[in-house]
């Protein structure tokens, strides 16, 4: 397909990828990984050498979110994430409400650094409580309990205006019974915003050979959808509703990061294997840093950067992506902004058959504004999306 030119925002979101973790948990295939004495110094010089090359590459934009994410970055140095920031604001300028979130640990050793980093410049932070069960805990191969869980609440809860905390369900040997519980418990230590995610066996990962193994079984498609469906009840009951497959917050209190991925804004990633999308001279650019720790310090120390990929999208990636991003979303797919990053009309870009047969089936609904996902649609959101691209 040919391309429309596409005018930079404005805006641009930055992530920093820490890889580190004190133990690997069965379930995740995200890049992390147990490394003894780190050597903090030059992860620190490292990080803000590919944070300059980037603002080379960008020039001057507002920075609307910073996010540490990882791996598991409260393991980071105070003084590390601090340098980070004051980096930033030395290249781009932030906006004034800039959201700086850092993905946190529950471990008590963990939480007892959390208000180092309040003062190093974080103003919201992310809980991996993953369960408020001691034996869905273990299972998950998490290094904390129950009480540890909810003091870190307390302390993020006490050091920030702003946290979040992220829950796991679908679990092996999960009732409706101990979810609705424990879903309860959690919208007493929330404040604002809740992540809920359903358990994914990613391919490589113990969980998935248990699974092939029949070591572990997870709850069958229509306990899935029950469990699913109660999130929704649950949280929407307590002002919680989702703006996001699983995210739910309040009015005002979105995730500014994740809305930047998700309405396709622009985004630098910094760190081993982190991603991004950069508008520049009229294309989109997919970039991704080196995946590997060791390498991509390397890499950095020697270059300056551990760019891997750097490539501009064609338009049929970029409809494609946005689709995917903003179907997530209870806003959904913004027409107004789809246009300007293709330069094209939504309506036109999509499949209309399927369109009209998905709003048939009440799996969309669409207006002028744009396409939206109903309840229906997004518990079938990948086939939903395939559909509506499919030519
Ligand atoms: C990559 S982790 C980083 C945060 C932190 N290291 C932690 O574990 O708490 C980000 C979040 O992704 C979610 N997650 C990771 N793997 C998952 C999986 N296989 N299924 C569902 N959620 C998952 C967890 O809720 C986790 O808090
Ligand atoms: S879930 Fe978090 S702590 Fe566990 S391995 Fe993944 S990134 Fe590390």
């Amino acid at each position: 397909m040919a391309k429309n030119k596409i005018t930079p925002p404005k805006t641009v979101a930055i992530y920093i990828h820490w890889p580190f973790c004190l133990s690997l948990c069965p379930y995740c295939d995200f890049n992390s990984h147990v490394k003894e004495n780190v050597n903090h110094h030059d992860w620190k010089k490292a990080l803000i050498l590919e944070l300059e090359h980037y603002s080379k590459i960008i020039g001057a934009r507002k920075v609307t979110s910073i996010f540490f994410g990882g791996g598991t970055p409260s393991l980071m140095e105070a003084d590390t994430v601090a340098k980070i920031i004051e980096t930033i604001e030395k290249y781009f300028s932030l906006v004034k409400d800039v959201e700086i979130t850092l993905e946190a640990n529950p471990t008590s050793s963990e939480s007892k650094t959390l208000s180092s980093f309040s003062k190093a410049g974080i103003n919201r932070v992310s809980l991996g409580v993953q369960a408020l069960d001691d034996e869905s805990l273990i299972l998950l191969g998490r290094k904390h309990n129950t009480e540890e869980a909810k003091r870190a609440i307390k302390l993020a809860s006490d050091s920030f205006e702003r946290f979040s905390f992220d829950l796991i369900y679908a679990r092996p040997k999960q009732t409706k019974t101990m979810w609705e519980k424990e879903l309860k418990e959690a919208t007493r230590l929330a404040r604002g915003h809740l992540s809920v995610y359903q358990l994914i066996i990613e391919p490589g990962t113990p969980f998935y050979l248990s699974q092939a193994r029949g070591l572990i079984t997870l709850p069958n498609e229509s306990l899935s959808v029950a469990l699913f469906q109660m999130t929704q009840e649950i949280l929407e009951s307590v002002n919680l509703p989702s703006y996001e497959v699983s995210n739910h917050a309040a009015v005002g209190e979105y995730c500014k990061q994740n809305m930047t991925y998700w309405h396709y804004g622009d985004y630098i990633g910094i760190g081993p294997g982190a991603h991004g999308r950069i508008t520049l001279n009229g294309n989109i650019y997919a970039t991704r840093q080196h995946r590997a720790p060791e390498m991509w310090l390397k890499r950095t120390e020697m270059a300056g950067h551990a760019t891997q990929t750097f490539v501009p999208l064609d338009e049929e990636e970029i409809i494609n992506e946005i689709i995917l991003m903003g179907l997530r979303t209870k806003a959904g797919v913004d027409a107004s902004n789809f246009y300007l990053r293709t330069g094209r009309n939504l309506k036109e870009a999509v499949n209309v058959e399927a369109l009209n047969r998905l709003k048939e089936g009440n799996f969309l609904t669409s207006d002028q504004k744009g396409i939206r996902t109903t309840m229906a649609g997004l518990l079938r959101l990948n086939s939903v999306i395939k559909e509506l691209v499919s030519f």
